[in-house]
Formats: structure tokens, sequence, C-alpha cells
């Protein structure tokens, strides 16, 4: 007998799913697995930003009922793509959040930044479970967004695999014999690299994970580490940690996902090949179990695990995430906005690499912080951060970039 209050139907019914952002990293992953059970999920809708070729062969593959795309662009090329198929699809901003408040289940919130935020609120207003991968939702809106979620009676499951992590290994019940939670991180491709170095680095290097492969977004804010200190602030909003509680280990092979210290001395970690499908995996079934094709971990092969405290001089992004979790108010929105606007400059080839972290810590010291009273603060906060931090990029030097214009 399933339990109805996890959303899932009774008798075997399949779970009603809905997957917001279907078309990248965590998207495509997230319909791998639904195609590899046959009859356990079903899905009523997918939304995607601009690639309607893919979104359209996703909703005849999976069969999904409604289709959105954000790209208005885009609206001709995915019309005609399901043209006598029967499936529902509209274009625009607006049909991203129908997407996000169509009937289901279980929703997987993967577009990436903040322009996942609204899109994810409607599907948390909705209910059921929204599994969370768009990390950037959370850093937003902090906690007007778990507070939505309660409201709402929706579970907020955290898809990022360290978060994926603390949940498999964090004593709810039982939170007085908890100390701290250490999150931890492969470093990027940079790891070792001097602030200069890193300042020559390109586009195709900054991408280049060692052991992940991810959207260009957040490979490049691995590379910064500022993914790091976004993860930070959600899982603050997450497990309601407060900011001194929460460490970072830098743990070069990203077999441990993360861990919880207990007050006795005992430390829990979860463990598994660094592969986005066993997070999602997990989300998918909650709170059962499902196979995945994911390669089992072999720590005889890998022989040695290693550890090291992070270098926040050469990963300044960090610290100033911790910083802005400390300050409050509108500093993680601003920060977010700030960090987005840079990686899109360094993705077009207008800034360096080491830019990034300068311009949203410019872009901090130029927005003194101001409290977040409602959920039109946080919007208004993002435009903030985006404003300033073109401006500070607008005072640049002019740079010449090799990668300037170059596919990735
Ligand atoms: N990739 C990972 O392994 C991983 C791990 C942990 C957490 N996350 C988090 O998951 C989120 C997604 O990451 P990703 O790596 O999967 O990114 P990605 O590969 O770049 O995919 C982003 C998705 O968002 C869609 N999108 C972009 N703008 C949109 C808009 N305005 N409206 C609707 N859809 C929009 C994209 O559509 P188009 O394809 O049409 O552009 C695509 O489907 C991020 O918040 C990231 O931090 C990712």
């Amino acid at each position: 007998m399933v339990d109805p209050a996890l959303g899932e139907g009774t008798d075997g019914a399949p779970r009603r799913i809905s997957i917001l952002g279907s078309t990248g990293s965590v998207g495509t992953n997230t319909i791998d697995l639904i195609s590899r059970a046959p009859g356990r999920f079903k899905v009523t809708a997918i939304a995607g930003g601009a690639n309607a070729a893919l979104l359209a062969e996703q909703a005849k593959a999976v069969g999904a009922d409604f289709v959105a795309i954000a790209d208005e662009a885009a609206w001709p090329a995915l019309r005609d793509a399901l043209s006598g198929t029967g499936i529902e699809a509209a274009a625009g901003d607006e049909a991203v959040l129908e997407a996000g408040r169509r009937s289901a289940d279980w929703t997987m919130s993967s577009i990436v930044g903040a322009a996942g935020l609204a899109p994810t609120l409607e599907a948390v207003r909705r209910g059921g479970i929204v599994a969370l991968a768009n990390k950037e939702a959370l850093v937003c809106a902090g906690r007007l967004f778990t507070e939505e979620a309660v409201r709402a009676g929706c579970r907020i499951l955290p898809v990022d695999s360290e978060h994926n992590a603390i949940f498999q290994v964090f004593d709810d019940a039982r939170r007085d014999g908890i100390e701290k939670i250490i999150l931890t991180a492969s470093g990027g491709p940079f790891r070792t690299l001097s602030r200069e170095k890193m300042a020559r680095k390109t586009l195709a290097q900054a991408v280049a994970h060692p052991n992940w492969s991810m959207g260009v977004k957040i490979s490049i804010d691995s590379a910064t580490m500022m993914n790091k200190g976004l993860e930070l602030i959600e899982a603050h909003h997450l497990f309601a940690m407060p900011e001194d509680r929460i460490d970072v280990l830098v743990h070069p092979q990203s077999v441990v996902h993360s861990m919880v210290s207990y007050v006795d001395g005992s430390v829990l970690a979860q463990l598994g090949s660094p592969d986005m499908r066993t997070p999602i995996a997990h989300c998918l079934a909650w709170p059962r179990r499902m196979d995945t094709p994911v390669e089992r971990l072999d720590l005889a092969a890998i022989g040695q695990l290693s550890f090291f405290a992070p270098d926040t001089d050469r990963f300044p992004a960090l610290r100033l995430a911790r910083e802005a979790l400390r300050a409050e108010g509108d500093a993680a929105p601003v920060l977010n906005a700030a960090n987005e606007t840079a990686v899109a400059a360094f993705v077009d080839g207008r800034i360096r690499f080491t830019d990034i972290a300068a311009v949203v810590e410019e872009t901090l010291q130029r927005c003194p912080t101001e409290p977040i009273v409602d959920l039109e603060a946080v919007f208004a906060a993002d435009a903030k951060g985006r404003r300033v931090a073109a401006q500070v990029i607008a005072g640049f030097d002019g740079v010449s970039i090799a990668h300037a214009g170059a596919a990735i």
C-alpha cells in the first residue's frame, strides 16, 4: 500500500511528474532514469529555455501532456515539431509558470539560475514533492521559499549531490545530536593553481570539470568555488543550520558527497560514484529506492581519498558567499545576481576568470544590504544585483580573451 501523503497514487499508480529545465544536464539525467523504469512514472509537463528540438523529442519520448518553452522565438520550431502529436504546448515565461502549476505529485526543479525561482515557487505552492536542483532559487528567496513550502505542505528533496548526501545521513528527528554538517567540494579544475595562472584560463578550461559532467554555469561556479558558496547558503536553508556549523572540505575525488558530524564524535557520510543519477534517483523514488546504471563505487580501485581545507585567498567566492549569508537581508540574492551576470560576461569573453569573484565583491560593496520583506523584494534585489554588476563590468578595462565567441 502506498502512502498517499507522499504524493504517490495508490495501487501502484505511476508517480505523476513534471520537469522544469528538462533539456539541461539534470533534466536529461532525470528523463534517462524515467525511461529506464517504464510504468513507474507519468510525465505531465516539461519546460525548457530555448532548445525546441530537444524539448519536442523529449515530449514525444516520454508522452508529456504539456510542453513549455521560455524563448518565444523558439515557438514556431516547437509548434512544428509537435504538430499532429496532440501534445499541448505554449511559449513564454507565463507558459513556464504554467508548467510549474500543472498537476503533478513530484516536480524536478532544474532550470539554471534565478530564472528558476518563479516557476519553482509555482510547483511548491501546488504541494506534493519538489526535487530541488535549482539551488539559486533557494539562495535568492531563502526563508521565504521554505516558508512557502511549509504553508503549501510541499516536501523539498535536495538533488544537489552534497545536500542529498546530508539528507540521507541527517537525523532530523534528533537534531540535538547534530554538531555540524560538512560539505565536500572537488575544488574544480583549478584547485591547485595560483591566482595568476587562473586569470589566464579560458572558458573551455573552466568548464572541464575533473569529475562531474554538468551544465556550463554550474561548471564555471565549480571552478570559482562560488558553487560551494551557493551550496553553503542552500544548506543553511534546507537543514536550518547556522552558518558557523557548516564546514567546507576540499575532496578532489568526489567520492564522499558530504557528511554530518554528531555530538558523540560520529561522522556519517554518503559515498558514491560522481554521477548525478544517484541523487536524482534517490529523489525520484523517495522514500523508496530505484535501480540505476550508475557505475558502482570500487574503493579498492580508487585506493586513496584525500581532504584539504579550502583556500579562500585563491577562491574568494567562498568567503563572499559566507559573508552574504552572515549579512542576511538581500545580500544573498545580490551575490547570486552578480555572479550570474559575471559568469555570463566571462562566457562572452568580456572579463577574465578571476574577474568573476571581483565583480561579485565590488557589486556587494556598492549595494548596502537591505531587508527582504517579501518575494517582490527578492526579485527587486535580483534586478539590482544584475544592474550594478553590469555597471561594474562596464568599468573594467577591455580584455582580449582567446575563447571569446568560441563554442564550448
Ligand atoms: N548539472 C549538475 O550536475 C547539477 C548538479 C547539482 C545541481 N545542479 C543545479 O541544477 C540546475 C540546472 O543545472 P544544469 O547543469 O542541468 O544546467 P543546464 O544544463 O544549463 O540546463 C539548464 C536548463 O534550464 C533551462 N532554462 C534556462 N533558462 C530557462 C528559462 N528562462 N525558463 C525555462 N527554462 C530555462 C535550459 O533550457 P535550454 O536547454 O533550452 O537552454 C535547460 O533545460 C542549476 O541550478 C545547477 O546549479 C546541477
